[in-house]
């Protein structure tokens, strides 16, 4: 599940979580890679996000997509008082982000079909969207 709040020129990512059956085949990628095309087509021109410190998945994610640390909120977590880190993304709107959302575009796809997931397109959805269908039992 992914989702993003569209706030001026921002893109706030409030969720991005996977099933913990259906973690490491690479979801989380291919859905904050849809986010990342979702808010390029919405003319936003940063995305930004609050993670817990100690989520070093998460983390690493995010950089890989060139999110950078802008900040750390202190105590931001109720349950925990674990600090926030802020994430920020920028220049969401430059040709060089478009172009490594194409080139990232196929291997993520082709990881999940390696893996026996079937990718299907909606072509009628105002947004980038995929219906995923589970490999087929033998
Ligand atoms: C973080 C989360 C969304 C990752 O989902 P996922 O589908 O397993 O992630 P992917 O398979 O796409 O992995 C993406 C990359 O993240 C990193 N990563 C993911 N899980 C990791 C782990 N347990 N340890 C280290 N790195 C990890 C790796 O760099 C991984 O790439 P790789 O598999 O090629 O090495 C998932 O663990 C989750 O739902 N966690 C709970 C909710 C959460 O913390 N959301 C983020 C809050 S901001």
């Amino acid at each position: 599940m992914g989702c993003l709040w569209a706030i001026l020129d921002e893109a706030h990512i409030t969720i991005l979580a996977v099933h913990p059956a259906y973690r490491r085949q690479g979801f989380a990628q291919v859905l904050l890679h849809r986010l990342l095309v979702i808010a390029r087509q919405r003319g936003l021109a940063w995305a930004t996000l609050e993670v817990r410190v100690s989520n070093s998945a998460a983390i690493a994610l995010y950089q890989r997509f060139g999110f950078q640390v802008a900040g750390r909120r202190c105590r931001y977590y109720p349950d925990t008082q674990e600090d926030a880190l802020i994430l920020w993304r920028g220049q969401l709107q430059s040709s060089e982000f478009q172009h490594l959302l194409q080139d990232w575009q196929f291997p993520l796809e082709q990881r999940l079909q390696a893996l026996g997931w079937k990718l299907l397109r909606s072509p009628n959805s105002p947004c980038p969207s995929l219906d995923l269908r589970p490999p087929l039992c033998e």
